[in-house]
């Protein structure tokens, strides 16, 4: 088994094992992101209704679901068979008929040259070893011209990448690496992607919650030892997660802050 097909099977296995759990996060606190995300990237379309539109690494269709609302045809694309039924059900549910799923891999679109006016991805370029292919291959698909949005969690700026990393790749070893501002814009300028928009976001998290969503309770030990990272950080904030202990409803609980970023650009014609 080759690397890359070791990493594809840590994808699976976690999103299959998490499928419930993560369609439900998602689709339920991120479609605000996936509205913003289009907001930003439609009026660089030559139209606000494109005729087709791709999501890369769909998982339970948050995305996908925002572009079916503007665009005539869209396909969504991801590597666990368990989240593209997780889609499936969502779309069907919001009767949203004009999508076709497709499992894949963001590194082989299986399409051809310029195939769409515009393509995204969300929260999922920090799964992937090489997310410089991912965005080669969105910037193929969607031709001279046409627009490549992202929006992905990114390191804060002074923060350290190593801790920060460490820390996801504890609580999810299908985490390949979050970038950094810096990184992630160089990966657009090595794709020829021209930049048009860069809009930062920060989304609060209640650490139990964060755990449940990779499928880690309590007890596990997985669970122990990423909130003994977090909590060690809580003076000072090496990793930029802000973690901290605050006052709710059913007492005191671990909190932390998860910054990302949204990127929209332009193949160059
Ligand atoms: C954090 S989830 C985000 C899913 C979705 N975009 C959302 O925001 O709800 C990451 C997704 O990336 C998918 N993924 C990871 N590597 C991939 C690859 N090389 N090709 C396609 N999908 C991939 C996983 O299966 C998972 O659905």
């Amino acid at each position: 088994m080759t690397p890359r097909q070791a990493h594809q099977d840590r994808v699976r296995e976690r999103f299959t094992r998490t499928a419930e759990a993560f369609a439900s996060f998602s689709l339920s606190t991120r479609s605000e992101e996936a509205a913003r995300l289009l907001e930003l990237a439609l009026p660089h379309l030559p139209t606000l209704q494109p005729t087709a539109a791709l999501d890369v690494a769909c998982g339970p269709g948050t995305f996908t679901r925002a572009l079916a609302q503007h665009a005539a045809r869209v396909f969504g694309l991801d590597l666990t068979p368990a989240l593209l039924e997780q889609a499936r059900a969502a779309l069907r549910q919001q009767g949203l008929g004009n999508v076709e799923l497709v499992c894949g891999d963001a590194a082989a679109l299986p399409f051809a040259p310029a195939s769409f006016p515009l393509a995204v991805c969300g929260y999922s370029l920090h799964h992937m070893p090489d997310p410089r292919r991912a965005l080669q291959q969105m910037a193929r698909v969607v031709g001279p011209g046409g627009v490549v949005a992202i929006v992905d969690i990114i390191v804060p700026s002074g923060a350290d990448p190593e801790l920060n990393n460490r820390i996801e790749r504890t609580r999810d070893t299908s985490h390949v690496r979050t970038l950094t501002t810096t990184e992630l814009l160089g990966l657009f300028a090595w794709a020829e992607l021209e930049v048009l928009a860069v809009e930062p976001g920060e989304r609060p998290r209640r650490f139990d919650e964060w755990m449940r969503v990779a499928g880690w309770q309590p007890d596990d030990a997985v669970y122990q030892k990423t909130r003994r990272l977090m909590e060690m950080d809580r003076e000072e904030n090496l990793s930029g997660f802000r973690p901290r202990m605050v006052v709710g409803t059913g007492g005191e609980e671990l909190m932390f802050t998860q910054t990302s970023l949204f990127v929209v650009s332009r193949r160059r014609p």
